[in-house]
């Protein structure tokens, strides 16, 4: 079903901003609440705070799900097991259901891109009330005043993407960090990858738009911005007028009030001289890139369509060291793609060991239908990826120990952003490098950029206590 519309992206987000109204009216009174289950990647946490800020708009506040009267779940499908785990929850969904049947069930995000998945609502979850996909996110209000007008399920998918619509409220998860889109979609069709496929092409916001959310951002006293797109080196390529992502940086780190600058994700293949000169040459630039890495294998990287080999992808790490000493790697790695060798492997190891990354994410492949690596004749059994991951996450936690062991004694400047979940004496966030530490203090210093001096090194995560600034002090 593709019901686009062709209205221009202002008049789209004034359609919008008419349906809130009127649905701010209805529920006038009833207090209506909601709850958001977000899975998958900063994209799909971001598209979350659009759809809170949409519902708080609305007059809708946040409950527990058993208790709301809205429940979404926003979905993943990158891999199998993201998939697995909303199927696992459509049967506790529903139970509430039955238990209240004024209560209404919403699923949205990429998986609701794929064809059998839709397929397999409509015949076998017909009480689930709404189904949008990734496209259409930005009709959330139009979607949910047809939902509430209509019986029955409402299914609405869009197979391409429109106009970037702009303006629409943004309930932030945190007051002092916050994310930001700078594009959408991506067009590097890598073969195990599904993301093109439910997110479209690759589409930059103009950035004027961008610059005038970060500064209302900083206004509003959040002092950290992530820069959000599929590959953000290539941001600005489509624009009517291009900018490259290294000009952006540049003008981002103009605006007064923002500290702390940080970006996901960046493909090593655009990745350029200008951009690493930037990270340089930006103070407010965070000396933490994140490249992934996929494989170490060229003949894999060949298969997989990243278009770089190991000896270029070991390159940039050199670069990247010479132009910021101190700067934190990390990567994703998908182990148990089709033909994997114990070679291909062993070179996979190998860049690891080269490189030492400061953290990484680890995956095993997960077989995507619709994607060429689907196709391949040579799975590799499930057994044997296992015992590779097994082994990555030893040679990785090597690299990591003996990069998080140089900080002992220094002081990292570490934006403290929660209470510690097993300590309540104690806070957990970041430094500049990404690292995750944890140190004594009180709930008034969250949102706070506090000096903390490393005592010792877990692996994943720092511990260190709080001192007065200077001493030793590292970007780091
Ligand atoms: N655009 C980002 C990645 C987005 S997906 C980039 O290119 O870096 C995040 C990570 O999920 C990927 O980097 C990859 O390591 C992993 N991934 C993607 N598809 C996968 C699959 N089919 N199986 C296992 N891991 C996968
Ligand atoms: Fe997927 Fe590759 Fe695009 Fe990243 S760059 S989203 S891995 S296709
Ligand atoms: Fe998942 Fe979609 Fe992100 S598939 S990883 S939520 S772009």
């Amino acid at each position: 079903m593709d019901r686009m519309r062709i209205g221009t992206a202002a008049e789209e987000a004034a359609a919008q901003a008419r349906a809130m109204e009127r649905l701010r009216i209805r529920f006038s009174g009833q207090d209506p609440s909601y709850h958001i289950t977000t899975l998958g990647c900063q994209m799909n946490a971001h598209d979350s705070e659009k759809l809170a800020g949409i519902l708080q708009t609305i007059g809708f506040h946040e409950e527990a799900e058993e208790q709301a009267d809205l429940v979404v779940y926003n979905t993943c499908c990158v891999r199998e097991n993201a998939e697995l785990k909303v199927y696992g929850r459509l049967g506790y969904l529903k139970g509430y259901k039955r238990r209240n049947p004024d209560k209404r069930i919403v699923l949205c995000g990429c998986m609701m891109q794929e064809d059998v998945v839709i397929d397999k609502i409509r015949t076998s979850y017909p009480w689930v009330d709404l189904v949008f996909g990734t496209h259409n996110l930005y009709r959330f209000a139009e979607l949910l005043e047809e939902m509430y007008n209509e019986k029955g399920q409402l299914i609405d998918i869009w197979q391409e993407a429109g106009e970037i619509v702009e303006d629409l409220p943004t309930l932030r998860k945190n007051s002092f960090k916050a994310s930001v889109n700078i594009m959408f979609g991506c067009n590097n069709f890598c073969t195990y990858c599904i993301v093109p496929y439910v997110r479209g092409r690759e589409r930059s916001r103009k950035p004027d738009d961008i610059l005038a959310e970060i500064r209302e951002l900083a206004a509003s006293g959040v002092r950290e911005i992530e820069l959000l797109g599929q590959n953000v080196n290539s941001y600005g390529k489509g624009l009517d007028e291009p900018v490259s992502f290294a000009w952006l940086l540049y003008r981002v780190s103009e605006i007064p009030g923002i500290d702390r600058i940080r970006f996901m994700t960046s493909h090593p293949k655009d990745l350029s001289d200008e951009l690493i000169s930037a990270m340089r040459d930006c103070p407010k630039v965070c000396p933490h890139f994140h490249l992934p890495l996929q494989s170490g294998s060229s003949r894999l990287l060949g298969r997989m369509n990243r278009h770089y080999d190991k000896e270029q992808y070991l390159a940039l790490v050199d670069k990247l060291r010479a132009a910021v000493p101190e700067i934190a790697l990390t990567t994703d790695i998908i182990v148990g793609f089709p033909g994997e060798t114990e070679e291909d492997f062993n070179e996979t190891l190998d860049v690891v060991r080269r490189v030492r990354f400061d953290n990484a994410f680890t995956f095993i492949y997960s077989r995507r239908v619709g994607t060429p690596a689907a196709s391949y004749p040579d799975q590799i059994p499930e057994a044997e990826a296992k015992a590779h991951f097994d082994r990555l996450l030893e040679v990785l936690a090597e690299g990591m120990n003996e990069r998080n062991s140089r900080l002992i004694g220094r002081t990292l400047m570490v934006l403290a952003e929660s209470t510690n979940s097993h300590d309540d004496r104690m806070l957990t966030g970041r430094s500049e490098g990404n690292y995750l530490v944890h140190f004594e203090g009180t709930p008034d210093q969250i949102g706070q950029i506090v000096p903390v001096e490393i005592d010792c090194q877990k692996t994943y995560y720092l511990i260190g206590h709080p001192v007065s600034e200077g001493k030793n002090s590292l970007h780091g």
